[in-house]
C-alpha cells in the first residue's frame, strides 16, 4: 500500500466516523438505550471498506463532497445494520463484532433487532437529505433499496441460512455470496459515481464489472480468513464457518484455490477500470486492499 493511499484512506475513515457521530441521535435523546446501542453498533470499529469506495467511486466523476458523505454513511449504515442482525441467535449467534461483544450479547436480543431496524432506516434518511438534484437522489436511494433487500443482501443472507450442511456447488456459492454480500459493494461503487453525474452506458458497464470482481473477492477472502487467521486479528470469532457447517469457498475449493480465485479477481477489478486511466488509482489500490487484507 502506497504512503498516498494509506493517508487518503485514513483521512476518509475520520471523516466518516465523524459524519456518522453527528447523524445518529445522541444518546441523551430518548429513547436512551436504544439510540447508544445503535452508536455501539456503528461507531468506532469496522474497516470501512464501503465508505472507501464510494469516495473512491466518486473521485472519478469529481462528485460533491456532501453527497458523497450522505451516501458513504448510507452504505456503512446498511452494513452495520447487517452486521447486528447476522450475528444474532437466530442467524449465526456470534459473541464478538469489531473486538466487542456483540449487541445483542451487550444489551439484549429485542434492542439488536431494533438497533438493526433503526440503523437501516436512518440510512435511507441520510441518504434522501440534503442539497442535490432530487431525480438523482431518487435514483440512488431505489437503488440501495434493491442492493439491501431481498434480490441483494437480504435474499443472500436467506440463501446462507438455508444452506448450512448442504454441499452448494460453485454457481450456486458464487450466486449466494455475490447476493450477501456483493450487492452492498456494488451499490457503494455506483451510488459514489452517481454522487457525481448520471452514468452513461460504458461508465456504469465497467464500474459494474469492477464491483462484480471486488463484490465476490470480498466474500471469497472472508471465507478464507475465518479459516486461516484468529479471533483477536479478525475482532470476530474465527473458524465459525467450519463449525457452523456453512458452505463457503473454503470448504468448496480449499484454501490455496480459493486464494488463487481471490487473486485473479482482484486482476479482473484492475482489467475493469483501465478505460479510467490515472482517475481509477483509488479503485485500484481498493481492490488490493480488499484481497490482501488480514483482517
Ligand atoms: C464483514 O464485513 C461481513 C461481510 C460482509 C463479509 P467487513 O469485513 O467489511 O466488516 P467490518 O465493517 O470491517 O467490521
Ligand atoms: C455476512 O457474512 C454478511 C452480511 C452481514 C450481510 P458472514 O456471516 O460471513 O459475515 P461475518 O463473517 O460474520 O462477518
Ligand atoms: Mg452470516
Ligand atoms: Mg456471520
Ligand atoms: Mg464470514
Amino acid at each position: 500500500m502506497s504512503q498516498a493511499f494509506h493517508t487518503w484512506m485514513k483521512n476518509k475513515q475520520l471523516e466518516c466516523e465523524i459524519a456518522l457521530a453527528n447523524l445518529l441521535p445522541q444518546i441523551t435523546v430518548l429513547p436512551e438505550r436504544l439510540h447508544e446501542a445503535m452508536r455501539y453498533a456503528a461507531m468506532d470499529g469496522g474497516k470501512r471498506v464501503r465508505p472507501l469506495l464510494v469516495f473512491a467511486a466518486g473521485h472519478l466523476f469529481n462528485a460533491p463532497a456532501d453527497m458523497l458523505l450522505r451516501a458513504a454513511c448510507a452504505v456503512e449504515l446498511i452494513h452495520a445494520y447487517s452486521l447486528v442482525h447476522d450475528d444474532m441467535p437466530c442467524m449465526d449467534d456470534d459473541a464478538l463484532r469489531r473486538g466487542k461483544p456483540t449487541v445483542h450479547i451487550k444489551y439484549d436480543e429485542a434492542t439488536a433487532l431494533l438497533v438493526g431496524d433503526a440503523l437501516q432506516a436512518q440510512a435511507f434518511q441520510v441518504l434522501s437529505e440534503g442539497d442535490g438534484d432530487a431525480v438523482a437522489k431518487l435514483s440512488m436511494v431505489r437503488l440501495l433499496a434493491q442492493a439491501s433487500g431481498s434480490v441483494g443482501m437480504c435474499g443472500g443472507q436467506a440463501i446462507d441460512l438455508a444452506s448450512v450442511g448442504l454441499a452448494l456447488d460453485r454457481i450456486q456459492l458464487e450466486q449466494m455470496h455475490r447476493l450477501k454480500t456483493g450487492a452492498l459493494l456494488r451499490a457503494s461503487v455506483l451510488l459514489g459515481a452517481m454522487s457525481g453525474k448520471k452514468l452513461d452506458e460504458k461508465e456504469l458497464q465497467a464500474l459494474d464489472a469492477y464491483a462484480a470482481a471486488i463484490g465476490l473477492a470480498f466474500q471469497v477472502v472472508d471465507d478464507v480468513l475465518d479459516a486461516t487467521a484468529d479471533s483477536a486479528t479478525l475482532g470476530k470469532t474465527a473458524g465459525k464457518d467450519a463449525a457452523d457447517n456453512k458452505p463457503t469457498y473454503v470448504s468448496l475449493l480449499g484454501l490455496s484455490a480459493s486464494k488463487q480465485l481471490a487473486e485473479q479477481l482482484r486482476c479482473d477489478a484492475h482489467d475493469a477500470v483501465e478505460v479510467f486511466g490515472n482517475q481509477a488509482q483509488l479503485l485500484r489500490d481498493l481492490a488490493d486492499l480488499v484481497v490482501q487484507r488480514q483482517a
